[in-house]
């Protein structure tokens, strides 16, 4: 089921914000010994540039010029990773409520998303990959070799994300935190490109009933059955 890629498998993983993506791709990918493509986190990287160079969403031109001259590389770091964009670490600029926000818009625009792909799909094409995002299966890799779909209900998300955000110190509220979250679900979903969606053959895991341990379980079940 490989498609003959040279360093192991594709897998995708999607799901809204706040489902657990991140922790459970970082988890995943350490124990196959495989690389992590933080999707969401090249988008924040490309609204961290945005407001940075104040250009205006709607000058396509200056939007493609910026998408392309932004090198996002993934440097490991103590069992995580930190982004590296044109040499200067954004990891914790690009976590901002601010830009999450200014990501969902960034990341609608049809110029932003082609290129994206097209970066994702370079990183990918070898295999040894687990990718994290909101169109792998559906666009960037439709053909990946496992596809899952992580979901909870978008009142634990929203917790979730304002149990993190309290822990760096953010002056937050929490239903403001699942209003959010809403907000940009609803933004991510109702897109006219790439909108989030559940491929027809990802297979769908609840974190809202099962433990970060529980998913990992089921997902390496999965994979060893198709390897
Ligand atoms: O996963 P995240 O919260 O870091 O994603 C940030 C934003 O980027 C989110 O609003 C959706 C968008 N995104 C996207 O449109 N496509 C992806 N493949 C990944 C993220």
């Amino acid at each position: 089921m490989s498609h003959g890629r040279q360093k192991g498998i594709i897998i995708a993983i999607d799901g809204p914000s706040g489902a657990g993506k991140s922790t459970i791709t970082k988890l995943l990918s350490q124990r196959l010994g495989y690389i992590n493509i933080d999707t969401g986190a090249m988008y924040r990287t490309l609204a961290l540039v945005v407001k940075r160079t104040g250009i205006s969403l709607d000058d396509e031109e200056a939007l493609q010029r910026v998408c392309i001259g932004v090198a996002i590389v993934f440097e490991r770091s103590n069992g995580g990773y930190r982004v590296i964009a044109n040499g200067e670490d954004v990891s914790d600029a690009i976590r901002t409520p601010e830009i999450s926000l200014l990501t969902s818009e960034v990341s609608s625009r049809k110029v932003v998303r082609e290129i994206m792909t097209r970066m994702q799909r370079e990183m990918g094409k070898e295999g040894g990959v687990v990718l994290e995002g909101r169109d792998i299966g559906t666009v960037v890799f439709p053909d990946a070799d496992v596809k899952f779909f992580l979901s909870a209900s978008v009142e634990e998300r929203g917790r979730r994300r304002y149990e993190e955000l309290k822990a760096k110190g953010e002056d937050v509220s929490l239903d403001r935190t699942i209003a959010e979250v809403a907000r940009r679900d609803e933004q991510d979903s109702n897109r006219e490109h790439a909108p989030l969606r559940k491929a027809d053959d990802a297979i769908e895991l609840d974190s809202t009933v099962l433990s970060i341990e529980e998913v990992l379980a089921e997902m390496e079940k999965v994979i060893k059955s198709r390897l």
